[in-house]
């Protein structure tokens, strides 16, 4: 799978506005500022298709992004971010709950998490949320390149071992770096090899 083409689409509030799902489509979620937006750039080699900020918060609406004319990425808003009001803090967020049960066509959901942390409780409630709906996941670990070989091994060992208490098998795991473009391939060919499994 290699991507030759990607436009952006339009932004929406609400998902019911989003474009008719008859494309397949792979989302990008995860808390604030782990960096969504910028893996986007990452796999379409353009940096500046989805926007991206180092103060957390920036993508607010759905991004629906056209891949090769045939199928959609979606940037979502993040979770989690400390600075909302209580009211919007409270769950997930209204948009991204609504995309997740709502949304028919989503083939995968990727779940971003940064590399450098510890399990966090947000992360791991919002695996279980959507897990436990038997939506699609995959984990992407972000910002890979902000450790040390030896540290993000253990990172990643601990990450397991705390998601094989609650579940049975792990989801597929993904390392990636926007900044050194680590985990392009690999991304690639599981979009490529869940796009070839619905034919
Ligand atoms: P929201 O839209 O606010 O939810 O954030 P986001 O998840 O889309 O994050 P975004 O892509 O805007 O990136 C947040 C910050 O992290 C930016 O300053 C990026 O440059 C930085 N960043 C993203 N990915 C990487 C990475 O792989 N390595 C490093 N070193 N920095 C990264
Ligand atoms: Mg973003």
């Amino acid at each position: 799978m290699e991507i030759t083409q990607s436009e952006f689409v339009s932004s929406y509030a609400d998902v019911r506005k989003c474009p008719p799902p008859n494309k397949p489509e792979f989302a990008f979620i995860g808390r604030s500022n782990v960096g969504k937006s910028s893996l986007i750039n990452m796999l379409t080699k353009r940096k500046g298709l989805a926007k991206t900020s180092s103060t957390p918060g920036k993508t607010q609406t759905i991004n629906h992004f056209i891949i090769n004319n045939s199928w959609y990425l979606v940037d979502l808003p993040g979770y989690g971010y400390a600075s909302v009001s209580q009211e919007k803090r409270e769950g997930f967020g209204k948009i991204i709950e609504q995309y997740v049960l709502q949304r028919e066509n989503v083939h995968c959901l990727f779940i971003l998490i940064d590399a450098r942390l510890k399990p966090q409780k947000k992360d791991l409630d919002f695996i279980y949320w959507s897990g436990s709906r038997g939506i699609p996941i995959c984990l992407l670990f972000t910002k890979s390149d902000k450790l040390k070989k030896n540290e993000l091994q253990k990172n990643m060992s601990l990450y397991q071992s705390t998601l094989l208490e609650t579940w049975e098998e792990l989801p597929p795991i993904i390392i990636t770096s926007a900044t050194e473009k680590m985990g392009r391939t690999e991304l690639l060919t599981f979009i490529g090899n869940a796009l070839a499994e619905e034919k």
